[in-house]
């Protein structure tokens, strides 16, 4: 069966307020592009045709307008709805029936890599089991989800969500491939105690079955979800080229 995409470009953005105030923080500039342009290249660059952007009700009609030429680059995307900010967790959730049972690959619409992930997908397609996770280092790991190793390092054995006492320095970031069966652990998944569905925890039940691979980050990684990292992450890909995937939905019709 071949991997959908799916891009989660919801979320209240109301760490980047007031540049969110009248728009989706994932259609912002972010170097040559709007910043949602990043992970559908990503996708496309791994072969991946079928794609899935979930986003706020209101956006649903500018995101279609923005990816209303992917016919040009032979890709289907559809627009979902997730009605409210519920988590990230829940937010894949409302892809399941656009997934049918099929894999995904999974990517949070404000990371951004300055490099195609090359061997983190091609990994999973030689091995569709289970899950992976690409990780990065990172000087601020209360601000991610952070994975611990096993200590021989073959496994992962544990992940937390923002720790305040994090047992590493190696972030999860926005990038996750799923077996077709992710739907059914996302339905069990509570909210946490911040009140969101987490995406730590869905990844937390393929830790338990010794299922969860990983990669590391090829080139750079930033997320964009304060001003700070905002700009950190235009800085990180100034005079980056827009890659020639995605180039074609930004033509005028
Ligand atoms: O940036 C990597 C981190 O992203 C990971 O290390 C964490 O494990 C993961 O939980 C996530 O943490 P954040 O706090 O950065 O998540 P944020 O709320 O910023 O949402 C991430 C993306 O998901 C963002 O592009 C918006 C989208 N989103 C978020 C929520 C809460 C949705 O589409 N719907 C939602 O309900």
């Amino acid at each position: 069966m071949k991997t959908v995409g799916v891009i989660l470009a919801g979320g209240r953005g109301s760490r980047l307020y007031p540049l969110t105030a009248k728009t989706n923080k994932h259609l912002l500039p972010m170097g040559p592009m709007p910043m949602v342009f990043w992970p559908l290249a990503q996708l496309l660059q791994s072969g991946i045709r079928e794609i899935a952007i979930v986003t706020n009700p209101e956006y649903v009609e500018l995101f279609s307008e923005h990816t209303a030429n992917c016919g040009r680059v032979g890709a289907r995307v559809t627009v979902i709805a997730q009605p409210k900010p519920e988590g990230v967790a829940q937010a894949l959730g409302m892809a399941k029936d656009f997934a049918g049972g099929r894999p995904c690959a999974v990517a949070l619409g404000d990371n951004i890599y300055t490099k195609p992930q090359v061997g983190f997908f091609s990994s999973f397609a030689a091995e569709p089991v289970g899950a992976r996770v690409l990780l990065c280092k990172t000087g601020t790991p209360r601000d991610f989800g952070i994975v611990e190793l096993s200590e021989d390092r073959t496994r992962i054995c544990g992940i937390e969500e923002k720790p305040l006492n994090p047992r590493s320095d190696l972030a999860s970031t926005g990038m996750y491939l799923f077996e077709g069966g992710v739907f059914d652990i996302i339905e069990k998944v509570k909210p946490s105690p911040r009140g969101e569905y987490e995406i730590a925890d869905v990844l937390g039940a393929y830790i338990e079955t010794g299922s969860l691979g990983w990669s590391m980050v090829e080139g750079e990684w930033a997320d964009a979800s304060t001003l700070a990292t905002y700009e950190k992450a235009n800085a990180m890909v100034r005079g980056l080229p827009v890659p020639p995937e995605v180039a074609p939905l930004m033509e005028k019709r």
